[in-house]
């Protein structure tokens, strides 16, 4: 038996990045588990995904708190209890605190769809095409206060296609999304990602 890296996925929706942490994790020789599941909203559909894993999730509703961070001390606190080791932002559509940020800096991860520093922020599949761009893609990487900021862990590039619409770009980036988002997982699982001078570097 392989000692794993607890993780925690942290969503608001739909949960189809979760979902790909949950198959990757399946996988015997996968090296970290999902202990614990929060959403910020009691409809989000990835909660049924972790439910239907045997996964224990979490509601903690943003609207509940007066402050940010009275919201994220209360995430804190679950993930603690869990023993999380690593949290996984996937689909989580809030900002967080900086004391969030800080508390788990190293420890916290976000999938972007964007190629970062490209692109931060909602819309970014119209935003690449309206830019005229003709690269788009996905980004994984640690979590700092200021948005969609921090050291890049891995990326994936799709091209942008005549007539493109931001549907037919969004679905072509979330299947990069969907196999770079467990290989960083398990990266960083393998003690494989370092962050120097806020650049990581993989060691082979
Ligand atoms: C994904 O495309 C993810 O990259 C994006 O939200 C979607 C969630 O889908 N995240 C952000 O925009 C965060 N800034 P999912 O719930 O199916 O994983």
């Amino acid at each position: 038996m392989i000692t794993k890296l607890k993780v925690g996925v942290l969503i608001s929706g739909r949960g189809s990045n979760l979902q790909a942490l949950i198959d990757a994790t399946a996988a015997p020789d996968f090296p970290a588990e999902i202990v614990l599941v929060i959403s910020n909203k009691a409809d989000a559909y990835g909660l049924t995904r972790a439910q239907n894993a045997g996964i224990k999730t979490a509601v903690i509703n943003h609207k509940d708190f007066t402050t940010r961070e009275d919201f994220d001390r209360a995430m804190d606190q679950k993930l603690k209890q869990e023993n999380v080791q690593l949290v996984c932002l996937a689909g989580f559509m809030r900002l967080l605190s900086p004391w969030f940020a800080e508390e788990w800096r190293d420890r916290l991860i976000n999938i972007h769809p964007s190629l970062l520093p490209k692109h931060k922020g909602l819309n970014t599949h119209e935003a690449a095409i309206a830019a005229g761009d003709t690269e788009h893609g996905a980004t994984v990487h640690f979590v700092r206060p200021a948005l969609d900021d921090g050291p890049i862990i891995l990326q994936a590039s799709v091209p942008i296609m005549p007539g493109d619409t931001p549907d037919t770009l969004a679905a072509r980036v979330l299947e990069q999304e969907h196999i770079i988002y467990p290989r960083a997982v398990r990266l960083y699982a393998e003690g494989r990602v370092n962050v120097i001078e806020e650049k990581v570097f993989i060691v082979n």
